[in-house]
């Protein structure tokens, strides 16, 4: 069970606090949007260069961005751990895969609420992770979407049956009351923004989160 904290809830005014406030975490999530794919926009490349040097955890960059099929390549160059690009906006997601494998970045592929998981299914052969929104990406704090979650288990279900050792990630609206539901259904990766930084400590938080997800 794996806890990646989203530095979107974080205070932007200081993100070398933020990542050594969840040292103690297995990946900091990074959120990096284009206000194209998504109505927002965060971080781009200089500064997710600058937070691969100084995390002391890995990155694992969530790009919410159009044209992934080139722009993901770039972020690939600062050695960040593993990237995931979304399913909706790449045109030819196994070249990407390839691509960003070559480079030594895990690759990893997402999917909205509204997209099928089934249309990752034809990619896991070649990837590490697997990246189920449980919110319409663009924002933190908002509420688990009930209707995504069979997809985690549709999901568990192909890769237990293809003898694969892809991880499935859940994104929005984790808290700690509802990770041991998640955990159940086959999620072992949680992102978790708000339930990390909105109230108490990071690393108390992160504790409580994987005692959840633990004692599903
Ligand atoms: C939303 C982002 C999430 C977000 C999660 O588009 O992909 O990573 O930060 O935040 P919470 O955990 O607050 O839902
Ligand atoms: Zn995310």
């Amino acid at each position: 069970m794996r806890i990646n904290p989203s530095i979107l809830s974080a205070d932007f005014g200081n993100l070398e606090q933020a990542l050594k406030d969840i040292a103690t975490a297995d990946a900091a999530h990074i959120d990096v949007m284009d206000n194209h794919f998504v109505p927002n926009l965060t971080i781009g490349m200089p500064v997710v260069k600058r937070l691969q040097q100084i995390s002391p955890i890995p990155l694992d960059v969530h790009l919410m961005i159009e044209n992934p099929d080139t722009e993901a390549l770039r972020f690939a160059e600062f050695k960040v751990a593993s990237i995931t690009f979304h399913l909706e906006a790449a045109k030819d997601p196994l070249a990407l895969i390839k691509k960003l494998r070559q480079a030594g970045v895990s690759p990893a592929v997402s999917v909205k609420p509204a997209t099928e998981i089934e249309s990752t299914f034809e990619l896991l052969d070649h990837i590490d992770m697997v990246l189920i929104m449980t919110v319409e990406p663009g924002f933190g704090g908002q509420q688990m979407i009930e209707a995504t979650l069979p997809k985690i288990s549709n999901l568990r279900s192909e890769i237990a049956a293809r003898n694969l050792s892809v991880s499935v990630q859940v994104d929005g609206g984790v808290t700690r009351e509802n990770i041991g539901r998640l955990a159940a259904l086959g999620a072992d990766t949680f992102v978790a923004g708000s339930a990390v930084f909105d109230s108490g400590r990071p690393v108390d938080n992160i504790a409580a989160l994987k005692a959840a997800a633990q004692t599903h």
